[in-house]
C-alpha cells in the first residue's frame, strides 16, 4: 500500500476521532467522561490497514432515517468516510451464520485493531443492518456503547426484557456481562469504548 494512501487513512480516521471525542463530551454523562480521561492526545504509531468495503454498507443511506438531531452530524460523517477506512468482522460462519455476516461489521478508530495503535482504551463504530440479532456474547473488558440510530433493542443479562435505547443513550456493559442486540427495520450505528484487558480478544459466545 502506498504511503500516500495510509497517511491518508490515518488524517481521515484522526479527524474522524475527534469529532467522535467531541460527541462524547456532549453526553456529559459521567462514566464516558472517565473513560475519556485516556482517550488518544496524538496520532502515535499506526498500523497500514487498507480501505475495504462490507456487505453491511449497502444499508448506510438507510442510516440516515434513524438518527435524532444531535446524532445526524456524526452519522452523516462517518457516511461520507465510510469508503476511506478499514471495516472488520470478528465472527465466522459457524458462529452465528452466513445472514450475520452480510449486516454485521466494524470500524476501529484506535485499538489493539485500529488505524491507530494504542492500548489504554479502543473506540470505534459498530454497524448492523435491519432484522438481525448479535446474539449474547460477553468479554473481559468493560464496555460502553451509545447508539447514534434509534430503533434498536439492546438485552442486558440472562433472559432479561429487551430495551430500545434511542439514539444519544449510554449503554453500560461490566466486565463479562453477557449482552446482545436486536434490530428491526432500520440499521443501527453505535459508538463503542472498551477499557481493561484482553482489548483485542474475540468475545465469548457459548
Ligand atoms: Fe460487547
Amino acid at each position: 500500500m502506498s504511503q500516500s494512501l495510509i497517511l491518508n487513512m490515518v488524517k481521515t480516521t484522526w479527524a474522524l476521532a475527534t469529532a467522535v471525542k467531541t460527541y462524547f463530551h456532549s453526553l456529559q454523562n459521567e462514566i464516558v467522561e472517565q473513560f475519556l480521561v485516556d482517550w488518544p492526545t496524538a496520532v502515535g504509531e499506526t498500523r497500514p490497514l487498507t480501505p475495504n468495503g462490507l456487505p453491511v454498507h449497502d444499508y448506510l443511506p438507510a442510516l440516515e432515517t434513524a438518527v435524532s438531531p444531535q446524532t445526524a452530524p456524526l452519522v452523516a460523517q462517518l457516511i461520507e468516510m465510510a469508503s476511506h477506512l478499514h471495516w472488520g468482522q470478528t465472527y465466522n460462519p459457524e458462529d452465528f451464520g452466513n445472514d450475520f455476516l452480510t449486516r454485521y461489521g466494524w470500524t476501529e478508530l484506535f485499538g489493539p485493531r485500529g488505524v491507530l495503535k494504542y492500548d489504554k482504551i479502543a473506540s470505534g463504530f459498530l454497524f448492523l443492518g435491519p432484522h438481525i440479532e448479535y446474539p449474547p456474547h460477553w468479554h473481559e473488558p468493560e464496555e460502553i456503547y451509545v447508539p447514534l440510530t434509534n430503533g434498536a433493542y439492546w438485552q442486558k443479562g440472562e433472559a432479561t426484557p429487551w430495551h430500545e435505547h434511542t439514539a444519544g443513550t449510554v449503554v453500560h456493559h461490566e466486565p463479562w456481562v453477557k449482552h446482545a442486540m436486536r434490530t428491526e427495520k432500520r440499521p443501527l450505528l453505535a459508538l463503542y469504548l472498551w477499557r481493561g484487558n484482553a482489548l483485542a480478544q474475540k468475545s465469548t459466545i457459548r
